[in-house]
């Protein structure tokens, strides 16, 4: 029978990231999120899911200093840019931009583990770059090179607006990155493993998750979540909008899981940013908006607000603009993809799963002559 949504089928096995879905739990290597939201950084993340150990300082240190170095793009990309950020919406930028990315990477052709690896720290070190010199050149400003002193959300933050951002909104960035970085086999880890699967390079493999991440049923959805927030507008008109558009049989974006049927653990941390964010920058009216959306979804429908709700406010108050929000979460989501990658590479078996056929069976072929005289009779 078919599993439509492959809802009960585990795909893969993996160190790198578990969910209890009924606890509303999340762990990285065993990690909780909670503990990795409050003490981590989004760095030491990348070096976690990507040796299944937390690094020493040493060891930390040694990254920061590959992911500076690597922070640059190549002439091509540079060239590339001002094309795309006239005709292309983001993310097709970050998907077309990682695709052309595999023309002059230095490792080439080479799949070995160790070059994977590096093609792995590239991608995780260009990508701010990328969606930060997209949006400089589609709004006629001068691209910010990256600062080597600031670390890679703090320096995110900079190369998009010019100016070193305070040191709160970095680190709350950092968070959400953190919270960001993996999801076990999500639709766009999915779609990577599966490429990697046929043994095509690192580069299909994550440009096709940045294609499936485009969706608003997957990392859409804080994009989608952002403009409706701005529709409601005000606190107390949200009941009204929330309850009028379930009426037509429509989804609230942000709400909902495949996964968790409680609270996404990955919500908590960003509702108390967005609420701290809007306090502290006296602007707590689309924490208040979100607030009310959440009471009347979960009074209407039971359901809970997933990592793409409160990102959005979040985002908006750190003056990300609205259609770079799907771009952060590929940003972050490029430490788990890559990882991810790695894993099937080092145990792959190509995945290939049924298909169950609902056509119809015993056709005769009918010479194309007669079936244009039939259709003419
Ligand atoms: N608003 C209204 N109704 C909903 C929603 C929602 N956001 N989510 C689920 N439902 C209803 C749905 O209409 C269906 O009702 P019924 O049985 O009466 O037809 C029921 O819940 C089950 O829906 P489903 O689509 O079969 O459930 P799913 O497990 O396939 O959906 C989901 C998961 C995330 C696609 C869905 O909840 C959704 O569309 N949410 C809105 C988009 C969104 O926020 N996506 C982000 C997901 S989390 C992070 C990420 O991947 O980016």
């Amino acid at each position: 029978m078919t599993d439509k949504g492959l809802e009960e089928v585990v795909a893969a096995s993996t160190r790198l990231s578990d969910v209890d879905g009924r606890a509303g739990r999340l762990w990285y290597v065993g990690y909780d999120i909670h503990e990795l939201a409050a003490r981590s950084t989004f760095e030491e993340g990348v070096y976690l899911l990507h040796n299944l150990r937390l690094p020493t300082e040493a060891e930390l240190e040694e990254l920061n200093e590959r992911l500076v170095g690597e922070r640059e793009v190549s002439r091509f990309l540079a060239e590339l840019m001002p094309t795309l950020a006239q005709q292309t919406s983001p993310m097709s930028m970050l998907r077309t931009s990682v695709s052309a990315a595999s023309a002059y990477d230095p490792d080439g052709w080479d799949d070995s583990p160790e070059a994977n690896e590096r093609k792995a720290m590239r991608l995780i070190a260009k990508t701010p770059t990328l969606i930060a010199m997209y949006h400089r050149m589609r709004t006629g400003q001068e691209v910010v090179p990256p600062n080597a002193k600031l670390p890679h959300a703090a320096n995110f933050l900079y190369m998009l607006s010019g100016q070193e951002p305070e040191q709160e909104d970095a680190a709350a960035l950092d968070t959400t990155l953190v919270l960001y970085a993996d999801h076990t086999m999500n639709a766009s880890t999915f779609t990577a493993r599966v490429i990697a699967s046929t043994l095509a390079d690192m580069f299909s493999a994550i440009t096709g998750a940045i294609a499936a991440l485009k969706g608003p049923l997957h990392g859409g959805a804080n994009e989608e979540a952002m403009k409706m927030l701005e529709e409601v507008g005000a606190p107390e008109r949200a009941e009204a909008y929330v309850k009028a558009k379930l009426a037509r049989h429509e989804r609230i974006m942000g709400f909902g899981h495949r996964v968790y049927k409680t609270e996404d653990p990955r919500a908590t941390h960003l509702r108390r940013l967005s609420q701290e964010i809007g306090e502290r920058k006296g602007d707590p009216r689309w924490f208040e908006i979100s607030a009310e959306i959440e009471r009347v979804v979960g009074e209407e429908k039971g359901l809970h607000p997933n990592v793409d709700f409160y990102a959005a406010s979040v985002y908006h108050l750190l003056g990300i603009p609205h259609d770079l929000m799907t771009p952060v979460f590929a940003l972050a989501r490029m430490s788990g993809w890559t990882a991810h990658v790695r894993e099937q590479y080092a145990d792959n078996r190509l995945i290939r799963p049924e298909s169950e056929y609902i056509g119809p069976r015993n056709q005769r072929y009918v010479p194309i002559e007669e079936r244009s005289a039939q259709a003419a009779r």
